[in-house]
């Protein structure tokens, strides 16, 4: 039977992966509302896509739209970390107030609603708190793998102190996450939580200095300092870990979702491959691999890279999730999630698209005026 998707932020990194995916690989008809056409001009024109673009939360369409769904995809939000600590009422607006009057409409139209949250909501890990707690630490190395990772339903969330402005992003989510949890126990909401941890793939952000400027996020970066003969900025030495997943998995988790309600509405899912997890300095040495063998010149190899402190390249106030390293065990039994591709076949794709958009060698800027990036 042909479904009514709805998705608010149809138009972003996600929300472009994820409606091509569903006009692709499903006969759904999708009505996507975003502030503008963004990434999908490509698609206006299908005949299962309905677009409209402006405010979604106050849209005069959005009402009709979600009476005749099957389901809500939420999506729309300021996730760029660069906006959390200098511009934080943006940040909670987008995160917080926007996405909970459209939770208070699906639970009001007894609608499902798919809710992009962050995988930010973990805050810092236990273990690394530890340093600052007066028991006895045991050595870092000696910790079993299994307590690091990140559980749905029992890992506590653990943000920094409320003036570390950092922490916005995450706390608006978390909010918002309670909010759908609190409509479902008094007003029977039925919802689905994803938390991503750190998809990557195509049509990320933009590139600062060829498409545009600011700080977007790590691969986007990376990416333009290649491109442009600037070096790539480790984050206080790039010693955090982060683990990839291949955006392209995470649509494909998205459909099974929908077509599994009864194992998956009621629940958060995290969304991320704990195998692909690397410090970010190593990040960077992929990254600049991918460049090198995808155009067969090795100069690529010995790009230089800088460590920036956190204060400098962010602002003041900055602080870090140190580790996210996912518990997928939810998803793999309630949908058969099983993430397979790799960083480097990730990151291949990525250089192979970027060199070939814009032509570049190693050293040579390809950017016309200097970049805004520290
Ligand atoms: C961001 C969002 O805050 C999350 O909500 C979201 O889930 C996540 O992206 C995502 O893409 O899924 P974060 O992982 O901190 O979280 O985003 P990045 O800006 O990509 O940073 C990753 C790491 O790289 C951080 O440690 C950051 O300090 C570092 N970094 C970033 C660099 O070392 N250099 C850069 O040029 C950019």
């Amino acid at each position: 039977m042909s479904k009514h998707i709805v998705i608010v932020g149809c138009s972003g990194f996600v929300g472009h992966h994820l409606t091509e995916a569903l006009l692709q690989h499903t006969h759904w008809l999708i009505t996507g509302f975003d502030l503008e056409v963004g990434k999908i001009s490509h698609l206006l024109q299908h005949p299962r896509l309905q677009f409209h673009s402006g405010d979604a939360y106050c849209h005069p369409e959005l009402d009709k739209a979600i009476e005749q769904a099957h389901v809500v995809i939420s999506l729309a939000a300021l996730c760029n970390p660069s906006l959390y600590n200098t511009e934080p009422l943006r940040v909670i607006e987008s995160n917080y107030f926007g996405p909970a009057r459209l939770v208070e409409k699906c639970a009001k139209l007894k609608k499902w609603l798919i809710q992009f949250s962050t995988s930010e909501v973990y805050g810092k890990t236990i273990l690394s708190q530890w340093p600052k707690a007066s028991f006895t630490q045991p050595p870092i190395a000696q910790i079993p793998e299994q307590s690091w990772l990140l559980n749905e339903d029992t890992t506590p969330l653990i943000m920094g102190p409320v003036q570390q402005q950092r922490w916005s992003y995450a706390s608006a989510k978390q909010l918002l996450e309670r909010t759908v949890l609190a409509y479902h126990l008094e007003q029977d909401l039925r919802y689905t939580l994803i938390r991503p941890f750190n998809f990557l793939g195509l049509g990320m952000d933009f590139l600062p200095g060829i498409e545009g400027e600011g700080l977007p996020r790590v691969l986007a970066n990376f990416t333009a300092n290649l491109l442009c003969g600037k070096p790539l900025s480790l984050v206080d030495g790039g010693k955090s870990k982060r683990t990839f997943l291949c955006v392209k998995e995470a649509t494909d988790a998205v459909i099974n979702i929908i077509q599994n309600p009864e194992t998956c509405q009621n629940q958060i899912f995290n969304l991320g491959n704990p195998k692909n997890e690397v410090t970010i300095e190593t990040f960077a040495g992929l990254i600049k691999k991918a460049f090198a063998q995808v155009s067969g010149d090795d100069e690529w190899n010995a790009h230089p890279v800088q460590s920036v402190s956190s204060a400098i390249f962010y602002g003041p106030g900055y602080e870090d999730s140190d580790r996210r390293l996912p518990d997928i065990s939810k998803a793999m039994l309630r949908f058969g999630f099983n993430p397979a591709r790799n960083l480097d076949s990730i990151l291949s794709e990525v250089a192979q698209y970027n060199l070939s958009l814009y032509p570049s060698s190693p050293n040579k800027s390809l950017c016309p005026s200097p970049l805004a990036i520290p």
